[in-house]
């Protein structure tokens, strides 16, 4: 018998947004009134910054048949995967308003988008994921999202 553990390491800045996903963050809070959200009053901003200097941005999408929308990150992901299919992902930033307001603290991504950001590195690599929120921002590798990824090949 052998005990294991597994360290996550991330990054958590205080009010401020790091200096180097400035802009990428802005694009994250920009694009939240464009979400729809009319069933959860959560609003979700993701801004994907590629390897060619492109930033593609994504918000949540919902459905009244619920499992048919679709969250942020992914929205973007696809979008990214779809239009520039050779570009590295080099970070993504998450934001969100709910109700109205910015969260308090950062949003860490869903399951299911940590499983396409899986996918996402082992296309293009890892990358950076910051989460964002009014009083703290925290910057994570993606792979350390998901530790024990599934993987077929
Ligand atoms: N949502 C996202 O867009 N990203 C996440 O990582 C978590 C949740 C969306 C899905 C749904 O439209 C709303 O937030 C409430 O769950």
């Amino acid at each position: 018998m052998e005990k294991r553990e597994l360290q996550i390491d991330y990054t958590v800045y205080k009010k401020k947004y790091p200096e180097e996903y400035g802009t990428l963050c802005e694009k994250a809070l920009r694009v939240i009134p464009q979400a729809y959200s009319v069933y959860s009053g959560f609003s979700v901003g993701a801004a994907l910054l590629l390897d060619n200097g492109g930033v593609v941005m994504g918000t949540n999408q919902e459905n009244a048949a619920y499992p048919s929308g679709l969250c942020a990150e992914r929205t973007a992901l696809f979008y990214a995967g779809s239009r520039y299919p050779g570009a590295k992902v080099k970070a993504l930033a998450i934001a969100a308003f709910d109700g109205g307001k910015q969260t308090v603290r950062f949003v860490p991504p869903c399951g299911a988008c940590r499983q396409v950001m899986a996918e996402t590195i082992r296309r293009t690599g890892d990358f950076d994921v910051v989460m964002m929120g009014a009083e703290e921002t925290a910057v994570i590798k993606a792979s350390q999202l998901l530790p024990f990824t599934f993987d077929l090949l």
